[in-house]
């Protein structure tokens, strides 16, 4: 069952989970942790960093300043980026007893195509800014678990660099900010249309202008109010075999060329001309919108529920708080269109959970960035196995032993989410026995 401490949903527009004051969080309060690191040159061997905040401290002593704050920063107080991992951690879990679980299996699908993991890394600018082996260096780690990644519309290499090594059954999304001058995102998506290991468009939707990043500013990144949205788009309109230097980036480039104009009417029919690939909708922040979503499933094949890791609108929700309110108000929704979540996920009982709400796929942003700071290639090899070890033994406590959709148990997933709730406030699928 998942509970919550507060009082649950109070309307369909007025959603009040109440569920920040009781969570303890360990770490991330301060909005000034962090700027102050002295440096350690001490690093302590791969093996030995357990989890991901581990590793994001490793990472912080690893990387450079102007790393640090892209990486690190959020928008404005940095609440939702802080909420992100405090709703996770508000949400409790009842374990189930007596079912064999003797076979874990973490494979699934994702679009129809078989992952080893149901974890994926998101796409995320300038992975080059943390090592010098980049998005490649990501995908290398992937690669050796079975694992997703998303590769940015402003990578920090091109497309075609970061897949070179992909193996027959390695998964690529691409990440598209759509350009103000279309003729530039048309040529990338023919560039893109060519490169069989992507499989998949996600349109990033959550960032039509900069949020205000003061760590970013402070620690006089790329330039002052460097944003993924404005950035990503036309800045980055790499060549086929040249590689962004991130520390090229002038001012007018991370400003040029986002299309402040999509809309359901338009932007999804200009994709569908110049892609067949399936579309994901990345930002969905509301119900609502997963259900026009939902509405546009001859083109939009799945949504991911995100609110850029809170750096692009401070106080938008927590993506788990917009899982909750799909299930409560449209879950017609998990049947129409895979739902993936981002945000926040940092232990093995986030991705349960999420999972357990009816997520498919669970993704980490900052996590490989830190991975790959502290330790390159090894480093996100680090932190894709000790999420991946956290969320074995969990989903084991859990009972739920197949992600498989042909093997699991559907009301597992679900039931041992909810079954026993006392209010049960979620209960359009729930099935008790
Ligand atoms: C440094 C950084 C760069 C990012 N760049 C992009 C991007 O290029 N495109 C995009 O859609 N999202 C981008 N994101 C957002 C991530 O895809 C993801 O939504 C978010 O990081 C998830 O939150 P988490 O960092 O708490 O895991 C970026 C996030 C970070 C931290």
């Amino acid at each position: 069952m998942v509970s919550h401490s507060g009082t649950g949903y109070h309307g369909r527009s007025s959603i009040s989970l109440h569920i920040f004051e009781s969570s303890p969080i360990r770490r991330h309060c301060s909005t000034t942790r962090n700027e102050n690191i002295q440096m350690d040159k001490e690093t302590p061997p791969v093996e030995n960093w357990l989890n991901l905040d581990e590793i994001e401290d490793v990472a912080t002593k690893t990387v450079s300043r102007k790393a640090w704050g892209y990486y690190y920063s959020a928008s404005d107080d940095k609440i939702s980026k802080y909420r992100n991992t405090e709703a996770f951690r508000s949400i409790q879990l009842r374990p189930k007893v007596f079912i064999d679980c003797t076979n874990c299996d973490l494979s699934t699908k994702l679009l129809g195509n078989p992952v080893s993991l149901p974890i994926y890394v998101c796409p995320a600018a300038m992975a080059r800014l943390g090592h010098p082996s980049g998005e490649a260096g990501i995908a290398e780690a992937c690669r050796s678990f079975g694992a997703l990644q998303i590769i940015s519309n402003s990578a920090s290499m091109t497309p075609e660099q970061i897949v070179a090594g992909a193996t027959e059954d390695q998964v690529f999304g691409w990440q598209l900010y759509v350009q103000s001058d279309r003729t530039k995102s048309e040529k990338m998506l023919a560039r893109i249309n060519k490169l069989e290991a992507i499989k998949f468009i996600a349109l990033t939707l959550d960032s039509p202008v900069s949020g205000k990043r003061e760590d970013d500013q402070r620690h006089g990144n790329v330039n002052n109010t460097m944003t993924e949205s404005s950035s990503e788009g036309g800045l980055f309109e790499h060549s086929e075999n040249n590689a962004i230097k991130p520390e090229h980036q002038t001012e007018d480039q991370v400003f040029a060329g986002m299309d402040p104009s999509l809309t359901w009417a338009e932007t999804l029919a200009w994709l569908a001309r110049h892609t067949a690939l399936p579309i994901v909708l990345k930002g969905i922040q509301a119900h609502e919108d997963a259900y026009i979503a939902m509405k546009h499933r001859s083109q939009v094949k799945g949504i991911i529920l995100s609110n850029h890791g809170g750096r692009s609108l401070d106080t938008a929700p927590p993506a788990v708080h917009t899982l909750l309110e799909i299930r409560k108000y449209c879950p017609e929704v998990f049947e129409n269109l895979e739902v993936w979540i981002d945000g926040g996920i940092k232990r093995g009982t986030d991705v349960v959970k999420a999972l357990c709400l009816g997520a498919r796929g669970v993704g980490i942003g900052r996590a490989a960035l830190w991975g790959l700071g502290a330790g390159g290639v090894d480093g996100v090899k680090r932190t894709l196995e000790s999420m991946k070890q956290g969320a074995s033994t969990k989903i084991i406590r859990m009972l739920l032993t197949h992600l498989d959709s042909s093997k699991r148990r559907d009301e597992d997933l679900y039931a041992s989410a909810w079954r026993g709730t006392c209010q049960r406030p979620w209960t359009t699928t729930c099935k008790s026995t």
